[in-house]
């Protein structure tokens, strides 16, 4: 494949980066990560997400919740933000290609940014278990897609041996860069409630994303409560051992052994919060609530965080933010099997859509 993009360098002049909000990632926190000034990027101008107030979310729960929108970034999810940085550091080392084992989101990020390097990208999925958006997302920007017949952390298991063999960037959570670049979220939401964060509450699958806003937050002396929510098919954290046979709706979070285990419970312990679980009834109804009543369509493992702030409230916390990790669209399977009963049918006639339109819903 060729080369033929252009990396953008960094800003030379002190201080330039901090103009606007609309500054690819690395550029508005070029301080505080692992590049040198002139270093060329791979950005598609992730980062700088909207922390949005949630009113009804809020009066459910007797504070101030407002929601991390994640599903902004330019591929629909969070992994943009670890992205940039592992696939900028990769090319800058001279790497041709790139792979990870992914659930999705992963997997549509390093397909994405390698697309935009001009740089090889391989995937490894389970076999049917990915939300058909981010299939297509990975497929269209040119990835090799391979379908596994096992689940994600046997997937996750056999890339880690194949790049100790082989000249290929993981990119995966164990990649620091990856840490790195999604460290950031924990600086903007700092920054957009002038250090008032009390709670935090996060989805955990591979517990990279709560192990960066951990990191985030202490490097700016900042200390909220991190909750960490895991579906309850798909909960070793919680269980305190590997799931053999992960199983959950929120296909994103389908994980039984994830790598950042320590990270996550010393983040959750050191910040005196939990990790717990939510069901999947919970984490549907919360993903419902946030459609219906917030206006806000997540993915089902981004509503984790949502379900679970609900059924564990948050210890009297009042400045609460929520990550929402992903977009809804991702995964339209999900969205339409759970509305299936609202689609109403009607002949090409005026009295049936006098009726279908004005009648008893
Ligand atoms: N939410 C979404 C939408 C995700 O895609 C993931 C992870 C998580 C939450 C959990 O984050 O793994 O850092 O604890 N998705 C990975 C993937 C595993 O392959 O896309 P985590």
């Amino acid at each position: 494949m060729s080369t033929s993009y252009t990396p953008v360098p960094l800003p030379r002049v002190e201080g330039a980066a901090f103009s606007g909000t609309h500054v690819p990632l690395i550029e508005r926190y070029h301080e505080r990560l692992p590049f040198a000034v002139g270093d060329k990027l791979v950005s598609l101008q992730e980062g700088s997400t909207p922390l949005l107030r949630a009113p009804v979310l809020s009066e459910m729960v007797g504070a101030s919740v407002r929601l991390k929108l994640e599903g902004a970034n330019p591929t629909g999810s969070f992994k943009d933000r670890g992205m940039t940085c592992a696939v900028s550091a990769a090319v800058r080392d001279g790497a041709k290609a790139v792979i990870c084992a992914s659930t999705g989101n992963t997997a549509a990020s390093a397909a994405a940014y390698a697309a935009r390097a001009g740089i090889t990208c391989a995937v490894i999925v389970p076999d049917g278990k990915i939300a058909q958006g981010k299939m297509a997302q990975t497929l269209v920007h040119g990835a090799r897609v391979i379908s596994l017949a096992g689940n994600f952390d046997q997937a996750l298991t056999l890339v880690r041996e194949l790049t100790d063999t082989h000249p290929i960037v993981l990119v995966n959570s164990v990649n620091e860069y990856r840490i790195e670049g999604q460290k950031t979220a924990a600086f903007e939401i700092h920054e957009g409630l002038e250090g008032g964060l009390e709670a935090l509450c996060i989805p955990v699958g591979n517990a990279g994303n709560i192990t960066s806003y951990w990191r985030g937050f202490q490097e700016l002396g900042a200390a909220p409560r991190m909750y960490g929510f895991q579906a309850a098919g798909a909960a070793p954290l919680v269980e305190g051992r590997p799931v053999e046979h992960p199983e959950t709706v929120a296909s994103a979070i389908r994980i039984g052994n994830p790598v950042r285990w320590e990270d996550a419970m010393a983040a959750a312990t050191d910040s005196r919060g939990s990790i717990r679980a939510v069901s999947d009834e919970e984490i549907l109804a919360a993903y419902k609530l946030m459609a219906f009543r917030e206006g806000m369509f997540c993915e089902p493992a981004s509503a984790a965080s949502v379900a679970g702030l609900l059924k564990y409230g948050a210890d009297g916390a009042e400045q609460i933010v929520c990550v929402l990790t992903g977009r809804g669209i991702k995964d339209p399977e999900t969205a339409i099997a759970n509305n299936e009963g609202h689609i109403i049918s009607c002949p090409v006639e005026m009295a049936a859509i006098e009726e279908a339109v004005l009648g008893d819903p």
